[in-house]
């Protein structure tokens, strides 16, 4: 019979630069996934530090070729959104990288303090401050602003946030304005509720902006369905650019452009996005823009989520058992939760790449995966490229480990970490794989698996 590493022998090239066969074993980022299974067992989350440096520097790799090929006469700027995920050696690892910030509620801005003190982040970081906000996050902002925070940059998302900062920081500070973006054409509806309207900037900006204390420095917008070669992002973006250029030309503090998030990450082994590409063709199309309109171009921000930290995540299961259910469908019991764990698989039907860890010298079949909670979407059952999954045959006698990889943002925060989840399944272990200075892998326990007594407390026994 045919084994499982022909099938993926035939459908991709393997190794890739992540992941490679040893001995029958999958290594990720030259890192035995067995041998780690072996010291931590399973379920088991992994954060591996080393991915987040490589894709922060290439960004800023080839934004700055393409700034520099075109000979584009303004800068770019990486931040990294927060919520993608919260973690503190997450954070640390970013600002190391000489990434700034973008925040999105009241709570990230004890993240910002704490980073000052700890001597990670300094009053010139940028902060960029989006969201809609309530009271406690003005008065945040503000607290921060009025700290010489020279570079937090609130991001009004209506026309009546300003009013609180002009009452209350003290000196003249920067603010940019979110435009509100059209959704894709297949969208139930048809413009986002985050940001302004398209309409209303200019005169806005002529009446709350113009002559006070607030320095409007940037225009910022977010495209949902992330940065793709599409009409819709290439229209939506020309629009935006157009309306900076209206905008610079009354508004001579303005000298940034902020294009969000949405560099999307490898979800399947074959993955053919052109990051280079899409850089290049946003820079170029700035620059065309700004030309026609005669003004100078912007400074470009970017701010990359998942890119930054979802290929840096891993989480691996052991399958426990098989049950054949009737004569087409074989499930493969995990002991873990896809609903509590990887919540995107449930709630957006999102693919991660799935591999065996181990056994991949077996015979294939195709399975459905099956979560330990009792709810009945807790499955896994299609893969981006195949619609189908296929995975080694059970052996009660050699364990079947497996992992779904780049699973590094949102996840917690969607899902929740150490709270109460559903069939009270508990977070699993987590553990950080870092490099030391000579480049040897060091791994190190991050978090114990959950235990029982966090959750009775929480419930109030
Ligand atoms: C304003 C804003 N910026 C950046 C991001 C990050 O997006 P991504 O993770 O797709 O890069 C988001 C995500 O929702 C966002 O709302």
């Amino acid at each position: 019979m045919r084994k499982y590493s022909d099938l993926i022998g035939q459908t991709f090239d393997i190794p890739t630069k992540e992941f490679k066969i040893v001995n029958n074993e999958l290594h990720f980022h030259k890192i035995n996934l067995i041998e780690i299974i072996k010291i931590y067992g399973t379920p088991l989350r992994l954060s591996y530090l080393p991915k987040i440096a490589e894709n922060i520097q290439y960004a800023e790799k080839i934004f700055n070729d393409a700034i520099r090929k075109n000979k584009y006469a303004g800068n770019y700027t990486y931040t990294y959104c927060t919520k993608s995920s919260h973690f503190r050696f997450i954070i640390e690892e970013v600002l190391s990288n000489g990434s700034h910030i973008e925040t999105s509620s009241a709570y990230d801005i004890s993240i910002v303090w704490s980073m000052f003190f700890s001597g990670n982040l300094s009053k010139s970081h940028y902060i960029i401050c989006n969201g809609f906000k309530h009271s406690l996050y003005v008065q945040k902002v503000t607290e921060l602003l009025n700290a010489d925070f020279k570079n937090c940059l609130p991001i009004l998302d209506n026309v009546h946030e300003i009013d609180y900062y002009r009452q209350n920081v003290l000196k003249d500070f920067k603010v940019g304005i979110r435009i509100a973006a059209d959704e894709a054409p297949d969208s139930s509806f048809h413009t986002s509720r985050l940001g302004m309207q398209y309409n209303d900037i200019i005169s806005f900006y002529k009446e709350k902006i113009e002559g006070t204390k607030a320095k409007l420095k940037m225009l910022h917008f977010f495209i949902n369905t992330g940065i793709n070669d599409t009409a819709y992002y290439w229209s939506e973006l020309n629009r935006f650019i157009y309306k900076y250029c209206e905008l610079k030309k009354i508004c001579p503090d303005l000298d940034s452009f902020n294009i969000g998030g949405g560099f999307p990450v490898k979800n399947n082994l074959y993955c053919d996005y052109d990051y280079p590409y899409m850089a290049k063709q946003i820079i170029e199309n700035i620059q065309w823009m700004c030309k026609k309109n005669h003004v100078p171009v912007p400074n470009i921000f970017t701010e990359f989520g998942n890119f930054t930290v979802g290929e840096s995540g891993a989480i691996l299961y052991s399958v426990m058992d098989q049950k054949v259910q009737n004569d087409k469908e074989l499930w493969y019991m995990v002991n873990g939760s896809f609903i509590t764990h990887i919540p995107d698989i449930w709630g957006s039907n999102e693919k991660y790449i799935l591999l065996p860890v181990n056994r991949w010298n077996s015979p294939y079949h195709k399975v459905s995966l099956g979560g330990l909670t009792c709810d009945s979407m807790d499955y896994y059952d299609s893969e981006r490229h195949t619609e189908e999954v296929f995975l080694p045959q059970y052996d009660k006698n050699e364990t079947l480990h497996l992992g779904f990889f780049h699973t590094g943002a949102y996840q917690e925060a969607l899902g929740g970490y150490g709270g109460i989840q559903h069939c009270l399944i508990p977070a699993p272990k987590h553990i950080i794989i870092d490099k030391d200075k000579n480049g040897n892998t060091r791994h190190k326990l991050f978090a114990p698996e959950q235990e029982s007594s966090s959750m009775m407390k929480i419930l109030g026994y």
